[in-house]
């Protein structure tokens, strides 16, 4: 049994700051060490929206690259490739499109909400409506059935299963579909074969679930199936077709919530951020000139922790015994707004020290980098060539 993959990506716009280490880096660092993973610089995803500051993209690109090893993304654990350098993304997005029905893009959330927002950027474009098809098929081109995001991107996701499913619905068929799952069966062995069919009846003819998930499990625990038998044999129990794309889910990251300088989420475009580039005297200088509860006009009054934003930094930085002390001094004006930042500009300090040491050993040893993610896409292509034969061959452009 192979380890399930991991696939996510990341649009290189702007600085990576705390927001990303938090709340998605983190995260990283822990499944590269119990899933396949891929991450993805997307940086086509970058352009759907800042196609007009294209010049800038392939510094941010190695930056992000830098920052990702210096925080410690491994890539003898997990590959780190370029989006743009695998064109059987884009080939893959345009097979997708020719099934995909408009209303599907016109309808996911993030379209209308971020052509709002985003009132600069002209996003009445083609390829703006065609964000989540991108995602979608960076996603489906892994056969990521994991997909760590944010709870903003779980309409994405979403989004990517009913494509597959559409897909393979379509397409899933193929010429001696049927002789090829009796002959993927007989390899299973006699016991295992009369499960399975057993499994097959009971889900098919009285719509057992358990019955589905008892063969999924059987497949899965088959040692001597290939991946594309095992697809074969799980849409041959469902009664469908070939599952040659296989339906994502999402790995929902229960955010650390790590806000902004001004309380609203840590984003570029709010300029509230903390670059992970930051010297400490920058670091200083922001959290210094932080908002606080505005009930605190003078050192005297007393405040609400709940109330200011610097809190949210105590909760992700500091131990009870501080938290504790945030909170009584604050509420009976026993410490200052000062006093309480100290602590929180000492830890963000610390935390990036090593970070930045590292981003240093990196950019002096720009030819390490280079080797690191052109091994990492290369590994990325073949797999994207592997999937990409198989969907060609099941539309018939073999
Ligand atoms: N849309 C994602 C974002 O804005 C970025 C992204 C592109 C992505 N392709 C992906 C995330 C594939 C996960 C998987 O954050
Ligand atoms: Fe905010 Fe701390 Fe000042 Fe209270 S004491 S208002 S928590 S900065």
């Amino acid at each position: 049994m192979h380890k399930q993959r991991v696939l996510s990506g990341m649009r290189p716009t702007g600085e990576l700051h705390l927001g990303h280490y938090h709340g998605v880096l983190k995260n990283w660092l822990k499944l590269q060490h119990e899933y396949e993973c891929t991450f993805l610089v997307v940086d086509w995803h970058a352009l759907t929206t800042h196609y007009k500051d294209s010049h800038t993209l392939s510094d941010n690109v190695m930056d992000y690259i830098v920052t990702w090893l210096a925080v410690g993304i491994n890539p003898s654990l997990a590959n780190i490739a370029i989006q743009s350098q695998i064109h059987e993304h884009a080939v893959l997005h345009l097979l997708l499109s020719m099934i995909t029905p408009n209303s599907w893009l016109e309808r996911v959330p993030t379209y209308k909400e971020q052509q709002q927002k985003l009132k600069d950027f002209d996003l009445g474009t083609y390829g703006f409506l065609g964000y989540p098809l991108l995602q979608a098929a960076d996603i489906l081109m892994y056969k990521g059935q994991l997909v760590p995001v944010g709870e903003d991107q779980v309409p994405h996701v979403e989004f990517a299963r009913e494509v597959a499913r559409r897909f393979n619905h379509i397409y899933g068929r193929d010429l001696g579909f049927v002789e090829k799952a009796h002959a993927a069966i007989d390899k299973l062995g006699k016991k295992q074969a009369k499960l399975y069919n057993e499994y097959c009846r009971e889900y098919q003819e009285n719509g057992i679930q358990e019955a589905l998930e008892k063969g999924q499990a059987l497949i899965a625990a088959a040692e001597n199936l290939s991946l594309s038998d095992c697809e074969r044999l799980l849409g041959y129990l469902e009664g469908s077709g070939k599952i040659i794309l296989p339906e994502p889910e999402a790995l929902l990251t229960k955010s650390a919530k790590m806000p902004g300088l001004d309380g609203q989420k840590m984003s570029n475009s709010y300029h509230n951020i903390i670059s992970l580039r930051d010297e400490p005297n920058a670091v200083a200088e922001k959290v210094r000139t932080m908002p606080t509860d505005p009930a605190r006009v003078r050192r005297t009054d007393p405040g609400t922790p709940e109330k200011c934003p610097v809190w949210e930094f105590h909760k992700t930085y500091s131990d009870e015994a501080a938290q504790q002390w945030v909170h009584k001094g604050c509420t009976s004006a026993g410490i200052g707004c000062i006093d309480c930042k100290k602590p929180i500009i000492e830890s963000i300090n610390q935390e990036l020290a090593p970070i930045q040491e590292k981003i240093r050993e990196y950019e002096e040893n720009p030819s390490l980098v280079r080797n690191i993610v052109q091994e990492g896409t290369e590994k990325a292509r073949e797999i994207a060539q592997d999937t990409l034969e198989e969907v060609q061959q099941a539309i018939g452009l073999d």
